[in-house]
């Protein structure tokens, strides 16, 4: 009798004792399972510059994304998440803003470009300061007028929140959280934000018809606005200046910031014509709060300068009609369903 309890005693501790090893191994990445999630590439989109390989895409990496992008504690004193700047109402911009407002009452010396379709860029910025979406996160966090913190404090932070430590397991394997898997999952959120379901996109598929005024204006965009601005991204990722005075109290040259060279003074990216209508203020500060104030500038506003596109001397003659259908055409680029996308929104 004896040894019978003897036996069962001796069975349940090795028992618990597979369990703790197993449990174990599981701590340390071994039996750590993700749900792949595959990069959604839509139809006649070019081939994507950015393909996740060095950061394989999750359903766990992109739900710890989500909640990092919403979470303000990312930020120095909670109020400014990337959310903050880059809201869902505005596809992912500052809504209805020239500038955005960061840490301390500051103001950003850009205007926040919309969020979307992000792996098709080759740069980032409006002068293409950043080569991966990775690289670009560590600026909002650090930079004193954005998010003003520092990973230390964060990691801190995140690493004592167990909501967070289990997320960071679930994602990566191990719970602790760290810089590398922080800016990992955020590029896991943001580079997976895709917009192509415009009625533009619906017409190219042959489900749905163009009014007369969109049908003149897409023939418009065509003949004026194309070569910078082509499709199917509408924007061709170039750096070029449009003809913009530049605001003496920014004095900001654009590309030249980054590569030191006159030839790239008052160059900005050419931005993507996709929800315009959806993302105001326009150009790099924001200058014009409408379309009209845009088509007015190519028409009438084009300043002469040294690095002035060859495009552009002549300007962009328009009549007040062909600035409507024009618009008409743009509205046709809006792509709603991301603004209602509950994927995208701030986790409960
Ligand atoms: C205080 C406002 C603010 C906050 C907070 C902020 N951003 Fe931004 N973001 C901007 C501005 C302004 C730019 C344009 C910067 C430039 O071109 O110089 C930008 C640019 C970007 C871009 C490049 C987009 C493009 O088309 O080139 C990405 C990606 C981005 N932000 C992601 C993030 C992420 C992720 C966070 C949070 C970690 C974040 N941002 C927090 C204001 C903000
Ligand atoms: C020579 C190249 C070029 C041509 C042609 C051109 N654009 Fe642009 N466009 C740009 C550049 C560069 C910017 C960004 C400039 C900046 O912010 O400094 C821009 C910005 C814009 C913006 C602001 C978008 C935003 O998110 O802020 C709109 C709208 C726009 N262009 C519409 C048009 C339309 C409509 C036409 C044709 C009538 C046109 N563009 C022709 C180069 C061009």
């Amino acid at each position: 009798m004896k040894r019978k309890w003897l036996t069962i005693f001796i069975l349940v501790i090795c028992l618990i004792a597979v369990s703790y090893l197993v449990g174990s191994c599981n701590k340390h990445d071994i039996v750590h399972v993700t749900t792949p999630l595959q990069q959604i590439i839509p139809a006649g989109f070019p081939d994507p510059n950015y393909k996740f390989t060095d950061n394989p895409l999750t359903e766990e990496g992109f739900q710890l994304g989500r909640k990092l992008f919403y979470d303000g504690r990312l930020s120095r004193d909670s109020n400014f998440p990337c959310a903050s700047c880059h809201q869902q109402i505005a596809i992912f911009g500052t809504y209805e803003h020239d500038r955005s407002h960061g840490y301390n009452f500051s103001h950003t010396l850009r205007n926040a470009p919309p969020l979307f379709n992000l792996a098709w860029q080759k740069e980032l910025h409006w002068d293409g300061r950043f080569k991966s979406l990775y690289t670009e996160a560590t600026q909002p966090i650090l930079t004193h007028n954005e998010m003003a913190e520092n990973f230390f404090t964060i990691i801190f932070r995140l690493g004592s929140d167990t909501q967070y430590r289990q997320m960071f397991k679930a994602a990566f394997g191990v719970p602790v959280p760290t810089e590398d898997k922080i800016l990992r999952a955020l590029a896991q959120f943001t580079g997976t934000i895709i917009s192509s379901g415009s009625k533009y996109d619906l017409y190219k598929k042959g489900q749905a018809t163009f009014t007369a005024s969109e049908q003149s204006g897409y023939q418009l965009y065509q003949a004026k606005c194309a070569t910078c601005h082509p499709e199917p991204m509408f924007t061709d990722y170039s750096y070029r200046n449009n003809g913009l005075p530049v605001n003496p109290e920014l004095n900001d040259f654009g590309r030249m910031r980054v590569t030191g060279k006159s030839e790239d003074s008052l160059k900005f990216k050419v931005p993507s014509l996709r929800n315009v209508n959806l993302t105001a203020n326009y150009m790099h500060d924001g200058r014009f709060n409408t379309l009209l104030q845009v088509l007015n500038h190519y028409s009438s506003g084009i300043q002469s300068s040294a690095t002035l596109d060859a495009l552009l001397v002549n300007k962009i003659p328009l009549t007040a009609t062909e600035k409507t259908d024009l618009i008409s055409f743009l509205k046709t680029l809006s792509d709603s369903t991301i603004l209602h996308d509950p994927r995208f929104s701030k986790p409960q």
